[in-house]
């Protein structure tokens, strides 16, 4: 099997890349061998919608890539998560395109991409054994850092949205375009409102709990 991650930051790569000792292969994507003939490939797509979504059209062209995990940190919008937690995508959606109606009127259509199930539960199997408190939820993602209080009010209100951040949909919408599985896995490092900040301590931390699941999700798959 061939298993895609997509890491937005560095921080959200370094353990992974390490774990499985991939090297880079061609630019800005590594490539590790797994058990019975598996190959891992991990790109390293830079933040934003543009960059997940060229990253992944790239990474399923140039690797058949069967499946794909998305990895990396949130900004939390569910007052019930705390630092570090996992939320796990059942749904992901874009809080920035507007109307979002549109997507749904226009061929392809779609503007909520739904995970795949099997993925979703090796994910909450894979959070119960590493002893990481977990969500299955919506993530919203947008091209803006969300560090304001009333951002934060409108995105959890009209999306119902668990966490934010600037990737996810944009990788889920071209595994839905291209019938590739997928699944988000982000684990939050900040809480989108005006305490947030683009680096915080809780960063590498954080990613380094999405890299924890994601490994334990490529393990299980092959
Ligand atoms: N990634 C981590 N925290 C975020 C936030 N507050 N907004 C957008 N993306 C994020």
């Amino acid at each position: 099997m061939k298993i895609g991650v997509i890491c937005p930051m560095e921080v959200e790569m370094e353990k992974l890349a390490s774990v499985f000792g991939a090297k880079e292969y061609k630019k800005g994507i590594f490539k590790a061998s797994l058990t019975g003939g598996s190959e891992l490939y991990i790109a390293l797509s830079g933040i934003g919608k543009v960059n997940a979504a060229a990253s992944t059209q790239r990474l399923i062209d140039l690797t058949e890539s069967e499946v794909i995990i998305n990895s990396g940190v949130a900004g939390g919008l569910n007052p019930n998560l705390s630092i570090g937690e996992i939320v796990v995508s059942a749904d992901s959606v874009y809080h920035d395109f507007n109307p979002l109606s549109l997507l749904d009127e226009y061929s392809p259509f779609g503007k909520i991409f739904k995970a795949d199930k099997e993925l979703i539960s090796i994910a909450e199997k894979a959070c119960e054994e590493n002893g990481i408190k977990y969500t299955v939820g919506t993530i919203a993602t947008g091209d803006r850092f969300v560090a304001d209080d009333d951002d934060k009010s409108r995105i959890t209100t009209d999306f119902g949205a668990d966490c934010v951040e600037m990737e996810g949909a944009a990788v889920a919408h071209v595994c839905v375009l291209n019938s590739v599985r997928f699944i988000i896995i982000r684990s939050i490092s900040d809480f989108a409102d005006d305490t947030a900040e683009t680096h915080n301590e809780h960063e590498k931390p954080a990613a380094d709990n999405a890299a924890a699941i994601t490994e334990f999700i490529i393990k299980s798959l092959v």
